[in-house]
Order: structure tokens, then sequence, then C-alpha cells
């Protein structure tokens, strides 16, 4: 009940006098007071700041609109003003927390750390009712507000390896996340598609891997001719790299704006671009041939550390992030160096090969300072003991961690991966798949039930991560990125006792406003479709809770709520994921029998179907729907036959028979189709 409070003072004070400001995230605690400071473009600047922390904050001032783009002067102030009051002592040197005190005369910010100086300052920005777009001037209501984050990562990661983004890109980006106080970018520098950062001892890195003849990441990866590089400067070559300079200018960048920039070098797999630049470092000696170094050659340690030093120059991060996902270990198996480096160390699984990569990298970095941080896989075949842990295939991994006590960021995909749908696929340009809506992102909490007071501790916090397979374009990329991110912001900074979805909502939709102004191209919140009507309401029919007999089973992982599932009366969402959608892959069909119990009059008998091509669930091919008295001998209804046509990236369709029959036996046939396989999702079999 404490938190309601603030929420109702806040629209009770929306209420009589015409004050828009809202914050995100949502301040710890506020407690408004009578009067307001009125912010002129003219209202001086006070720090007791000294030095380069001085230096660094006016630098920042700088960039903002007036009055915070005035002189910084050293003092306290007498009369009006705002004062950036850096207290003697902070609980720890990465304390976050401030207090932001507005009276009529004076708006102080006070913290321990710089970082809390400025994250007062970016809630007093938000917290100014504004007078004009251009200025910083305005009304701000008199308060105080005291705040601290719940966790201490707040991240997003940025795929620039798919597509390349600019520079300025990047830099446009890490001002909005600052403002929304996420404290760490974590930059996805390489992969197949793409090798973004320039390494001076490995040249073809970007000469060759930097660049592809075809432009978006889709036709390259399907395409004829596919996932091949070319020689930079080729008339055509797609891609692009940040040289050492441009490293250097992000990391300071952000850092002036409290910012960690991470980077990620992938290993072992997910090089196709390394072994097209470097072939001796794959199992074959040959490019094309594999995405995974060879682990039994000493060449390829000594190529990764060479990388890494280079890197770890450019980036003053505690952690080195190195990837460790989806390495298909096949290759390994037959590679002559690969099975005596399992024999000379006494392996028995592929599994250990790459754990001996990742814990010979951990060694490196540790002996360097740095900390690793990897993708769950790198639990397989045993953890590295110092690492942190990125969980994204689910919670697991994360609490597998923290069990072993070691940290873990939470980033599953079910919440966390925003190149996901987030509104109705039908309305949206083409994405990876899944449906994940603003409020599924913000509904999430980090922690999971089942961990211990001292477990909860080691989740380190949260991130948000957006992949680019679909999105070639800058615009389309922010339109992915707001505002989702935000309600990772959000996640990442209040207690969860703290949110309220109706109430962020509200504060988003003056997000998104201020994003448009400021030049960002966010997804248009205030016309959200929503969800899949069907979904929103169970449907009533004459086979519900009729027994389903499955000639052919489904899927365990998508079991949805199992033989009850196609005669519950729950229909599917947008995403097949979702617990009403059944999934079938053995045998690439569904085959089911619903018992009516007894001889029925039947009109109409009907199922819905998904496709998403990406995931490779597609509409069936052939649909046979038949029925009968006895159970043994059935009679054809309908029977429908069709090509997937995979330029439909998600659709739904029905199919079904109408007519007047009797029986008791209903039995629904779909299979998938020869040419490409995949699953068929279905949500209800409607009779009716
Ligand atoms: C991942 O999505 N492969 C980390
Ligand atoms: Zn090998």
């Amino acid at each position: 009940m404490r938190y309601i409070l603030p929420f109702l003072l806040i629209a009770l004070c929306w209420g009589c006098q015409p004050h828009k400001a809202s914050v995100i995230p949502y301040p710890q605690e506020i407690t408004l007071q009578k009067g307001s400071f009125r912010l002129t473009e003219s209202t001086p600047l006070y720090t007791n700041l000294q030095g380069q922390e001085k230096q660094d904050l006016a630098e920042y001032l700088q960039t903002l609109p007036a009055p915070f783009n005035g002189s910084l002067q050293e003092g306290t102030p007498t009369g009006e003003g705002i004062f950036f009051h850096k207290l003697p002592e902070a609980a720890s040197p990465t304390d976050e927390s401030y207090v932001l005190n507005v009276g009529d005369k004076q708006i102080t910010i006070e913290a321990g750390t710089t970082a809390g100086l400025f994250y007062g300052l970016q809630t007093l920005l938000q917290w100014i009712s504004p007078e004009g777009k251009t200025t910083g001037a305005g009304t701000v209501p008199a308060t105080v507000i005291r705040d601290t984050p719940r966790f201490a990562y707040r991240g997003f990661m940025m795929d620039v390896s798919r597509h390349f983004r600019s520079k300025e890109f990047v830099l446009k980006q890490i001002d909005a996340l600052a403002r929304y106080k996420i404290n760490r970018l974590h930059l996805h520098l390489t992969d197949a598609a793409g090798w973004r950062i320039e390494i001076k001892q490995y040249p073809r890195l970007t000469e060759l891997g930097a660049w592809r003849p075809v432009e978006k990441w889709k036709d390259w990866w399907f395409g004829e001719g596919g996932k091949t590089y070319c020689e930079a400067g080729t008339p055509g070559a797609y891609g692009g790299y940040y040289t050492q300079d441009d490293i250097r200018e992000i990391v300071r960048y952000a850092a002036l704006r409290h910012i960690t920039v991470i980077p990620e070098i992938e290993m072992p797999g997910h090089s196709e671009e390394v072994l097209a630049a470097y072939p001796e470092l794959a199992c074959s000696g040959k490019p094309y041939t594999s995405g995974e170094f060879c682990i039994g050659n000493e060449e390829t340690f000594t190529f990764l550390e060479n990388v890494l030093t280079e890197v770890m120059a450019l980036f003053p991060s505690e952690y080195i992030h190195i990837g460790g996902d989806e390495a298909n270990r096949k290759v390994w198996e037959s590679c002559p160096k690969c099975r005596a480096r399992m024999q000379a160390e006494g392996m028995k699984e592929t599994s250990e090969l790459q754990s001996y990569l990742i814990h010979r990298i951990e060694v490196f970095l540790n002996n360097h300072g740095r900390q690793l941080l990897g993708w769950d896989e790198i639990i397989e075949g045993g953890l590295a003991p110092n690492a942190t842990v990125m969980s994204w295939r689910g919670e697991e991994g994360g609490v597998k961690a923290v069990r072993a006590g070691q940290k873990t960021i939470m980033t599953p995909g079910a919440y966390c991966y925003l190149d996901t749908y987030q509104d109705a696929p039908p309305t949206q340009p083409e994405a990876m798949g899944g449906y994940l809506p603003l409020e599924k992102v913000y509904l999430y909490d980090p922690v999971p039930d089942t961990l211990t007071e001292a477990e909860s501790r080691l989740v380190y916090g949260v991130q948000g991560n957006l992949w680019a397979e679909y999105i070639p374009g800058d615009e389309q990329y922010e339109y992915m990125m707001y505002p989702r991110i935000l309600a990772i912001a959000e996640t990442g900074w209040c207690q969860p006792e703290n949110k309220d979805y109706p109430n962020f909502h509200s504060r988003a939709l003056q997000a998104v406003k201020w994003l448009q102004q400021q030049g960002y191209h966010p997804f248009d919140l205030a016309h959200e479709a929503g969800r899949r009507p069907e979904a929103l309401t169970p449907v009533s029919h004459l086979a519900i809770g009729k027994k389903v007999t499955y000639n052919a089973p489904y899927n365990n992982t998508y079991a949805a709520q199992g033989d009850k599932t196609l005669t519950d009366g729950q229909r599917g969402d947008w995403t097949y994921s979702d617990g009403a959608w059944q999934g079938f892959i053995s045998s690439r069909r569904m085959d089911v029998v619903i018992d009516m119990e007894a001889v029925t009059d039947i009109h109409s008998i009907e199922a819905d179907f998904i496709q998403v091509t990406g995931p490779e669930v597609f509409l069936p091919c052939e649909v046979v729907i038949s029925i009968s008295e006895d159970g043994e001998n059935y009679t054809e209804l309908a029977r429908y036959n069709q090509e997937v046509n995979r330029d439909q990236a998600v659709c739904f369709k029905k199919y079904g028979w109408q007519g007047e029959t009797r029986a008791r036996y209903i039995r629904y046939e779909a299979r998938s189709g020869k040419q490409y396989g995949g699953w068929v999702f279905t949500d209800e079999i409607i009779v009716r």
C-alpha cells in the first residue's frame, strides 16, 4: 500500500495543475510538496565536484538544452540555482542512488557518486513540465525524490553484426538508454553475418569478414549463393566496421553517460566470418566449412588471445562477453586435432571441448583483470569457475549459475528478446517470430520464485536483446527497441512492488511522444492493436471437454495443456508458444480423434493453424476431416491440399467443413509438407 500513495498523489497533482511530467523508471519514493520551481533558460548551475569529475559532468551538460548547457560554477548557490552536490561518502563505489530535492528557490541533487548525480539529473529532466520543445525551461513541482536501483546491471544488447549500424546510430541510442538509466550496452560485434571491429593484428577480419555481397541478412542467409563474403571495396559490398578510434569514441561517449560498453567476441561458434578470413583456424583448414573454431589447434588460442588483448585495450569494462552459444559440435567429432585434444585431456564428450576453450579463455581474461561473461551454454561441460552466465534459453541457466554461487544476468527469450513481434503480426514489419508486447516485457521479474535470499542476490540484473536478422534499417531498429527497452529499464530499476503496468503504460505513451520529438522512431504505442481477438475469451462448442485420442503424439515442449488442449475452449494468441497452441513434429503430422460420447448432429468442424516461417512452423500441406459412428469405419468429409508459401512470415488459416451430418467420432489430420518439413500447430477443434 505504501507504494500506491505516490501514484495517487501524482494523479491528484495532475488534476489540480497542468503537470505533464512523468518519469521512467519510476522513482523509489516521491514526496510531493507545496509549490514549484520555475526553471528559466538562465537558471545557474553549481557543483562541489572537482577536477575530472567536474569536467565530465560539464561536458555532458553541454549536450543538453538551456539552462543545463550553461557554465557549471564551483560552490553552493546562494540565490536560485541547481546544485549538483556530491556527498563526502558513498555506500559503495558503484552506488547509484540519489536524492532530488526541488524547492521553490533551489534544486539540489545529492549523491555519493557521479553516477548518482547523473541519475538525479535524468529524473529532473523528465520531471520538468516543459514550456517549449527546444529548451529545458519549465516548471518543476516541489518534491523530494529518493531513489535507488534494484539491480546493479541494467543492460541492452545491440546486434551490429547482422546489419552494421553507424557509430552515430550507436551514440544516438546511448543518449536514450542513459535517459532511462540503462547502464550497460552489450555490443554483439562478431557473428557469421559480419565482423565489426578493427583488429590491427588480423586485418583480414575487416578486409573480408566485414563485407558481404548481399545486403539483407535474410536474402544472404537463405538466398542462392548466400553466406559468402567479399573484399572491402567490391562494388555493392555491404557491411562495415568500427575503427579502433570509433570504439574509443563510443566507449568515452557512453562513459560520460554512465554506461559501460561490453564487447562480445563470439567463440567457439557463430564464427563463419573469421574462418572465411583465417581458414587455418577451422577443423578442415578450409573456408565455408564450419562456423566453429578448431579447439584442437593451438593457433586458435593464439588468435583468440591476440584479439582479446586488443579488445581489452579498447574496452575498460570488467566484463568481456565471449558468446559461447549455439556451437555445433559435430565438426569436432571427426577432426583429428580435436580428437587428439580430447584424448590428451581425457575428455569423453565434445561438450567438454567447448568448456575446455571457455575455461582457458577465462583464465586468460582473469589474468588480465577481467571477468568472463557468456551465454548460458557456457555451463555445459562444466561452468568456468568465475564466469557470469547470461541466461537466454529461459531462466534455467541463470538458476544453475546462482546455485553454483556465480552471478547471472537474466535475459530469457520469452521476455527479453525484442526481435519478436510487439503487436499483432499482420500489422507489423516482418520479425523473428513470437509475440512480446510491452506488457509482457514489463511483467517479467528477473528473480525466479524458487531462489533463496542468498541466491537472489547473485541475480546481477536484466537485459533486453535486440538481434537484427530481420532488421535491415535503422528506423526499424529503433521501432523494435522503443518503447520495449523502457520496460526493461523499469524492471531493472524498480522494486517489484513499485511496478504497475497501467501507470507505466501512460508514462510510456508520453515517452513515445518525447522520443518522436527527438527524432527517434518508436513503435506507436497509442495505436497498439493488442492480443489476437480469438485468444481473449474461451469459445463454447459441442466438443468442449470431450476426449481426444492422439494417433500421432504432440511434442512435449509444445504440449500446451496436454490432452485437453484441443477441446478446452482456449484459443491461441499471436505466437505458438503461449500454452494454447499445440505443436506436432514427429512424423510431420497431427492426427487426432474426438469422441463426442454419442452420435451427434454436426454442422461444422474447423480448426485454425498458425504459420511462423522463421522457426519453421508452417500451415499444413494436407488436411483431412472424417467422421465415424463406430470409430472403425470413417467417411471423409473434407480434404485440402496446398503448397507452403514461405513468403507469409506469420499467418493464420482456418480449415473446416460445413454441412449436415451425424457422427460420434471426428478425426482431424493435418500434415506438414515434404519439401520443408517443419511443425504443425493448432489450438482448438471447434465442433458445432
Ligand atoms: C542467442 O540468442 N543465441 C544468445
Ligand atoms: Zn578441430
